[in-house]
């Protein structure tokens, strides 16, 4: 029997409330909406649709050249199936496939992707899974490309790519080394005060050197010439200073108070959860070093990439080279002496920093995953309390950022420690510095008329969140010193 509803009202769209309840979210339900790659009003949509083949493309065309000049025949057959199982990916990529587990390759996330995907992915593809889960399992698939052969399996396909990024950015790689190669020193008639506002003010500056040191990364860069290079990477004081209104979430004075008070108690530990290889990679580092010169930190931790992901992040590889080509390299022909030095001492001091075990280079299989953040104190427990026993931990750019996050369409005026969940909330939380260029959709953290200036910029400059032009400094207090509790 079929009942007459003609008297009823009619149905009403009911619009889902947002952000949703803690026991509602999941990966696939984000805390607010997530970006997917069929969005066309998101970033999702292009880089789903047309930048990731063209990185797959351009990959392809690495191996074939490494291809060429290789002679062993059975080195040989077996890089060739690598291309071709890259090839493989770009036709799934771009032929709308369902995503499917990741082959058992003996890497340490390989449970943790399968989980994800069986728990939560079953039947979506590329364009219809939430768009920062697709895109790292985009760049899973590209290592499992390798890490079945018998011969590749640590073949980096960025790694020419990212050696470029550094020795094609020499004014700004001198103009840091010439300051920094010797150890700094304070003008010895300087009081007290003046002394802490000397320190202030180089802390200041080296914060935003190693925040523009993301706007220059690799997979938005690729066709960039080396004056639109240059101008992002200028590091003179007038530049910054110019750029520090482009930061439109800024807590860098929150930041110094905090890491001052940091010297006054312990002279902490603090932790870099890095980004970029190559010049970003140097700017970070620059940063660091200055953390333990000036006693504000006594041990920096690095936390790197397990292999090659999103193009341009560090790995042991890059993390070694960086050091060694500073030290050893012949990457500046057109360089002084003076600056040949300069680097030199400068990559000697910090590789005595790494023997003295001040710096420690790290790389958890956890951020190599399609996990944002929000799940990493559940899905790996060990890192979690790892990080909680940090005084402060710096992730940096704009990955670090959308997962920290959630990748979701948030309002630009949510509090940052609102917006990244259980990294702020959870007993043990570290305290937490996002230091991002705005390269994607996701905006927190811009304060209370955050929503009605984001609107001004998406009338006035569309592309202004891709653009790498405008960035957040966001610290969140956590709650540190609290036991850290499982269920
Ligand atoms: O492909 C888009 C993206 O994931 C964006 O997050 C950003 O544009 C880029 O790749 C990576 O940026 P970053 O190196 O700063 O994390
Ligand atoms: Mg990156």
């Amino acid at each position: 029997m079929s009942l007459k509803l003609s008297h009823l009202p009619s149905r009403q769209k009911i619009k889902p409330v947002y952000p949703r309840s803690p026991s509602a979210i999941d990966p696939n339900n984000p805390p607010w909406p997530a970006y997917r790659g069929y969005h066309e009003y998101s970033f999702a949509y292009a880089t789903m649709g047309q930048r990731l083949p063209t990185i797959l493309g351009k990959g392809i065309e690495d191996v074939v050249l490494t291809l060429n000049q290789e002679y062993d025949e059975e080195r040989i057959v077996d890089l060739v199936k690598c291309i071709e199982r890259m090839d493989a990916l770009k036709q799934e990529l771009q032929g709308q496939a369902k995503l499917r587990p990741i082959i058992d390759d003996g890497e340490a996330d390989v449970a943790l992707w399968n989980k994800l995907i069986a728990k939560y992915f079953q039947g979506k593809t590329f364009m219809n899974a939430p768009w920062l889960f697709a895109e790292a399992y985009k760049y899973r698939r590209l290592q499992e490309s390798f890490s079945v052969s018998k011969h590749w399996k640590n073949y980096d396909v960025f790694f020419r790519q990212k050696c470029d990024t550094f020795s094609r950015s020499s004014e700004a790689v001198f103009e840091l080394s010439m300051r920094f190669a010797e150890p700094f020193t304070l003008r010895p008639n300087l009081s007290p005060e003046e002394q802490l506002e000397a320190e202030r003010l180089m802390f200041l500056e080296l914060t935003q050197i190693c925040l523009w040191g993301n706007s220059t990364d690799l997979s938005l860069l690729i066709n960039m010439t080396e004056d639109q290079i240059k101008s992002l990477q200028s590091t003179g004081g007038d530049h910054l200073a110019a750029t520090e209104k482009n930061i439109l979430g800024n807590h860098m004075k929150r930041l110094w108070e905090t890491v001052v008070n940091l010297r006054a108690s312990t002279g902490g530990r603090i932790d870099f959860v890095l980004d970029n290889a190559g010049f970003e990679l140097y700017c970070d580092c620059v940063y660091a070093d200055f953390l333990i010169q000036s006693g504000l930190a006594k041990e920096v931790r690095f936390h790197g990439k397990r292999y090659p992901w999103f193009v341009s992040d560090v790995t042991k590889k890059d993390w070694d080279w960086l050091l060694n080509s500073m030290v050893y390299g012949h990457l500046f022909p057109k360089a002084s002496q003076e600056e040949i030095d300069s680097l030199r001492r400068l990559g000697m001091r910090w590789k005595q920093y790494e023997k003295e075990g001040k710096w420690v280079y790290e790389q958890h299989p956890f951020w190599c995953t399609g996990y944002t953040f929000w799940e990493l104190h559940n899905e790996a427990p060990d890192l979690f309390l790892h990080l909680s026993r940090s005084d402060l931990v710096f992730f940096k750019g704009d990955l670090n950022h959308r997962k920290l996050t959630y990748d979701c369409a948030a309002p630009p005026s949510t509090d940052f420690e609102i917006a990244i969940g259980p990294m702020a909330s959870a007993a043990g939380a570290p305290r937490i510095c996002s230091l991002r260029t705005i390269k994607s959709d996701v905006v927190v953290g811009f304060g209370p008329d955050g929503d009605e200036l984001a609107e001004k910029l998406d009338k006035e400059e569309p592309g202004w969140k891709i653009s790498g032009k405008y960035a957040v400094v966001l610290l969140s207090e956590g709650r540190p010193g609290e036991k850290v509790m499982f269920t």
